[in-house]
């Protein structure tokens, strides 16, 4: 690392969202080998593997982070919006054991790595229609037009939203998902349209799940409607996993399949390799989920005081545990910032690790690979336009704005 690191500029650049290159500000506070404190972000911030990986596990650090939603709302608006705090409450992201033990059982019924096989027809399908669909343009924006409608359609398939309803639902999971996405005394500003959206939300689910229940079909609505009607979980927890669902698994997806193609497209050679290896796909999606880690902050909130690697973490202290740090860490990755398709082994952590690890993970890899693989099979000439990467504002998460390509394509 250059000794002329700018550190106090690159944290207040990062502490606005607008750091688009975090890593050697990453790398600088890695080596410090101990839990920074950003009074940007008011979060701890970790960044070895090691350590994100002890964090990740670690139950004096909790999931439940309610209570930093109810701190920043005024007194009043603790009372006003009571309903959403619960809402978020019941969220598998912001439970612990034993509750979250028994969603977490409920959810893994349905979405495991069988589903992914189940789905795998499906999501071949769905890219067919999408790359058709491309086809007849010269140039296409792969965030719009590719990266996105495919896990639109997956996940609303997965959950069951009737046909032609996709938007609207996604509109009100969007609004709602604004809420946990901010931290600070913003959250009294948010509330009121992050509630609004709640109340339709209520009202949606209600609607389809009265219908599968008269007209059960294999989907996450009736079994979680099965599972409320029969006492086992109550509405709002239903309401709550649903929402979450579509919320951890879309835009997810989404930034996977983008990042790849971005980094494909910026690293030519890795591009043609595995348009000549195609049975490479597997390794490479690894690959892009290290390198752009989708999710790249995990937060936590410390449940006691202890010390951690020589700071003292105080009970109700935010923790962010950094995924997209840890896996460019050196000590794991050899050449950690060189990308390569063909990395073996690749044990990265973007889908987290232990208790709350993620349950979309067998879903997210296939349909990355399928659209990647599909999309150069169809384009193998396709340029890039866009001269550098779009990275929107956002500090948790890696997600492009535009991403503008030449097909090249002739029949
Ligand atoms: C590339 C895509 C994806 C990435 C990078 C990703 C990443 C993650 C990460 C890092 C966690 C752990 C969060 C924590 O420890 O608090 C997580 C949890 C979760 N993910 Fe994913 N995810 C992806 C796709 C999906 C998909 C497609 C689904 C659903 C079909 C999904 C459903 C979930 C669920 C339900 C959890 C909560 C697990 C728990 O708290 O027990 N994810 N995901």
């Amino acid at each position: 690392m250059a000794s002329d690191f700018d550190l106090k500029g690159a944290l207040a650049t990062y502490a606005k969202g607008q750091l688009f290159d975090p890593y050697p500000l990453y790398e600088t506070l890695r080596l410090r080998e101990e839990p920074f404190w950003s009074d940007g972000l008011g979060m701890w911030l970790i960044h070895g593997f090691a350590d994100v990986e002890e964090g990740l596990s670690d139950p004096r650090l909790q999931n439940d982070r309610i209570l930093g939603y109810e701190r920043a709302l005024t007194p009043e608006n603790r009372v006003k919006f009571k309903a959403l705090n619960e809402h978020l409450s019941h969220w598998l992201g912001f439970e612990d054991p034993p509750v979250h033990t028994q969603s977490r059982g409920y959810l893994k019924e349905y979405i495991s790595g069988r589903l992914a096989i189940r789905m795998k027809p499906i999501i071949e399908k769905q890219i067919q229609e999408i790359l058709t669909k491309a086809q007849s343009h010269s140039e296409i924006d792969l965030i719009t037009d590719f990266a996105y409608p495919l896990p639109l359609a997956i996940i609303c398939d997965l959950l069951g939203i009737e046909s032609g309803r996709e938007e609207e639902f996604k509109a009100l999971a969007d609004a709602i998902g604004i809420y946990p996405g901010n931290v600070g005394p913003i959250l009294n500003e948010v509330a009121p349209a992050a509630q609004e959206a709640l109340i339709k939300m209520e009202a949606f689910f209600d609607e389809m799940v009265a219908k599968r229940l008269a007209e059960p079909k294999d989907d996450l609505i009736t079994r979680l409607g099965q599972l409320a009607s029969e006492g086992l979980l109550s509405h709002q927890e239903m309401v709550s996993l649903l929402t979450f669902v579509f919320l951890a698994g879309f835009g997810t997806t989404l930034n996977l399949i983008a990042n790849g193609m971005m980094l494909l497209f910026t690293h030519p050679a890795e591009k043609e390799k595995l348009i000549a290896h195609p049975e490479l796909i597997g390794s490479a999606v690894e690959e892009f989920l290290r390198f752009e880690s989708p999710i790249q902050i995990v937060a936590r909130l410390v449940r006691e005081d202890f010390e951690w690697h020589g700071k003292q973490l105080r009970a109700g202290d935010y923790v962010g545990l950094n995924a997209g740090a840890a896996n460019r860490d050196e000590a794991i990755f050899p050449d950690a910032n060189v990308f390569y398709i063909a990395r073996e082994p690749n044990r990265h952590i973007a889908f987290g690790r232990a208790a709350h690890f993620c349950l979309g993970a067998p879903l997210a890899r296939v349909e990355a690979q399928v659209a990647i693989d599909q999309f150069f099979k169809k384009f193998p000439r396709a340029e890039m336009i866009s001269p550098t990467p779009d990275w929107l504002p956002i500090i948790s998460f890696r997600h492009l704005g535009t991403l503008r390509v030449k097909l090249n394509y002739e029949n």
